[in-house]
């Protein structure tokens, strides 16, 4: 077999064989087709797309280049979830702990990655003596006894994706559905939940920016995990602003333990109960979505969600007083506030600049050597549908020093749209995909 030969034949809109998807993967992953071939492929995909027979193929070699990981040993249900990414996404410190005080196991391996904040593992290292590296007997242990992990990588799953990516981001090939699908779902199949929910961002926050697309995207998703037989459902949310208040590493470690104290209602909570209903619904542990939300509500109400998270981070080596006294949290020195510049409502606020206002004030990271200052971001006071009077604070900056807290606080500001009329309330759940 040529790569030449599959590189025409998807360039002339053929579908490739199981067998051609298996060796090109495998070539390219063992170095043997080399990324100027790879990268033709990627640009033919992207015109000519894959079926879906095709796109399962591609996600299951590209499971199987790598190691993946065992979970049957573990009782129970294990389930996972993904998010596509947006600013201000906290979701899965408040999700995690509150499927787990509800009994279902979650074992997650993320990486850190780039952008306007840090990743999980980044959010967590807020937590003293907190530390991602856990060792795979550790890692199987805590997510029987614990309920849950969230650590670094401690398999090389799926290494074809790690390349691929890299070549995709490179080469203008990130923006395919088969190979987006065959990218995230390859990830979390190789991580071995039985229950996998799909958080699919929509919005100028996020990089399906129309409905359609997302819906495009996640349709496939869930059809690719449930052929792969693992019970998948996707749900579509808003990402065209924010979500929640926080945007940086510890200011959402406090925005997530203030959702698991109780006193965060809104966006963030609706997200939570939803994704969790649909993993307690989908794995059969309660009969319909009210059941599942009473339980989820319960497991907030009660305490036991954050008593999970407290049990969670003293496993992984961290302070879990920190759960109970935020002060315990990294705190920027230099505070500041943005004041509204007229009445009005708050009609947009562009996430996406929100978080490089973010990324600016050292909370992510441009290149992968940058080091992440856990304590500095924005935490937004009025959101899409607020009234506002001129002055009143619309963000708080927390920033190290205070020329970068002034020139954050500029930047925000034109995040910021404001108009005489009170915007048109859209939803925040969009669909959920079964
Ligand atoms: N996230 C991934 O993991 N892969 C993609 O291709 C796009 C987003």
């Amino acid at each position: 077999m040529q790569m030449n030969d599959l590189i025409v034949k998807k360039r002339d809109g053929g579908a490739l064989t199981t067998e051609e998807i298996q060796f090109m993967i495998r070539g390219y992953t063992d170095g043997t087709i080399p990324d100027y071939q790879m990268s033709a492929m990627t640009m033919a995909i992207y015109f000519r797309g894959m079926d879906r027979r095709e796109t399962l193929d591609l996600t299951m070699a590209m499971m199987h280049s790598g190691d993946t990981l065992d979970l049957s040993g573990v009782s129970g249900v294990k389930a996972d979830k993904h998010s596509t990414g947006g600013v201000g996404d906290k979701t899965s410190l408040v999700l995690v702990p509150m499927m787990a005080a509800r009994g279902v196991k979650m074992a997650k391996m993320s990486g850190r990655g780039l952008g306007h904040t840090g990743g999980t593992l980044d959010k967590l290292e807020s937590f003293p003596g907190w530390s991602a590296a856990v060792p795979m007997e550790k890692f199987l242990e805590n997510v029987e006894t614990v309920g849950m992990v969230i650590a670094g990588q401690t398999a090389d799953l799926v290494p074809a994706d790690k390349k691929l990516y890299a070549l995709r981001d490179v080469t203008g090939t990130v923006p395919s559905i088969p190979l987006i699908v065959s990218s995230i779902m390859s990830k979390k199949l190789a991580a071995g939940a039985d229950v996998i929910v799909l958080d699919v961002k929509c919005g100028s926050g996020s990089f399906m920016k129309t409905e359609a697309d997302a819906r495009t995207l996640a349709t496939e998703m869930v059809e690719i995990g449930k052929m792969a037989g693992r019970k998948t459902v996707a749900v579509i949310t808003d990402m065209d602003e924010p979500l929640g208040n926080a945007v940086g590493n510890a200011l959402e470690v406090k925005e997530a333990i203030a959702a698991l104290s109780g006193a965060q209602p809104g966006e963030l909570m609706e997200l939570c109960y939803t994704l969790g209903a649909c993993i307690l619904t989908a794995a059969g542990l309660e009969p319909d979505e009210a059941a599942a939300r009473a339980a989820l509500e319960q497991s907030v109400a009660d305490g036991s969600a954050k008593r999970k998270l407290a049990e969670f981070v003293a496993a992984q080596g961290g302070d879990r007083n920190a759960v109970y006294d935020v002060s315990l949290l990294p705190e920027a020195p230099v505070q500041v506030e943005v004041p509204a510049p007229e009445d009005g409502y708050v009609s947009h606020i562009a996430a996406s600049d929100v978080g490089m206002v973010s990324m600016h004030l050292g909370g992510g990271r441009a290149t992968k050597e940058d080091v992440i200052d856990l304590a500095v971001g924005v935490v937004l006071h009025k959101k899409v549908g607020d009234a506002v009077r001129a002055g009143e604070s619309l963000a708080t900056i927390h920033a190290a020093a205070p020329e970068a807290a002034a020139r954050a606080a500029r930047d925000l500001a034109a995040c910021y749209t404001i108009t005489p009329e009170r915007p048109v309330h859209t939803p925040f759940i969009k669909a959920i995909i079964r």
